[in-house]
């Protein structure tokens, strides 16, 4: 495993969209391995494969630090509710800014041995999948924004 170099705001990849993936091979389930090592060292709390510049529809995403999730293929069946909340990304470092979501997702994916899955979010997960899902389209959180793009006020440790 290894990190990726992350893809910036401005780099074209980012507005791409992703392919699907129809087979698992050993050189996807590396790309999966060094998204989740990726987002670990970066603090983030979910990635895109675009944002490491690879145009595949899989994300990776842990919330809560104890509940990974790979979602091949990932395609939002229901959704329902709004929360408005602030939101960050990795590929646009130190800024957030307020996006509504839905409250409540319902998706259909494939996990990394390609079986069908589905999963039921609410809050931070229900946002953090719709971010993540968005990424797959060529969409940035900050084309949906409510609200400006601010710098981010990080607390002394
Ligand atoms: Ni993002």
């Amino acid at each position: 495993m290894a990190l990726r170099q992350i893809r910036y705001d401005g780099d074209d990849i980012l507005r791409k969209r992703c392919k699907e993936v129809k087979t698992m091979n050993d050189r996807t389930r590396t790309l999966i391995g060094d998204m989740f090592d990726t987002m670990y060292d970066a603090n983030g709390v979910g990635l895109a494969a675009p944002q490491v510049g690879v145009l595949k529809r899989i994300v990776v995403i842990n919330v809560d630090d104890e509940t990974p999730y790979v979602l091949v293929n990932p395609v939002l069946i229901e959704q329902d509710g709004e929360q408005i909340g602030d939101e960050g990304c990795l590929s646009l470092p130190g800024k957030v800014a307020e996006v509504p979501r839905p409250e409540h997702v319902i998706c259909r994916y494939y996990d990394e041995d390609l079986k069908e899955k589905t999963i039921e979010a609410d809050g931070l997960l229900a946002r953090a999948i719709c971010h993540e899902l968005d990424h797959l389209e060529g969409v940035l959180y900050k084309d949906l924004a409510v609200g400006p793009l601010r710098e981010v006020e990080y607390e002394d440790e």
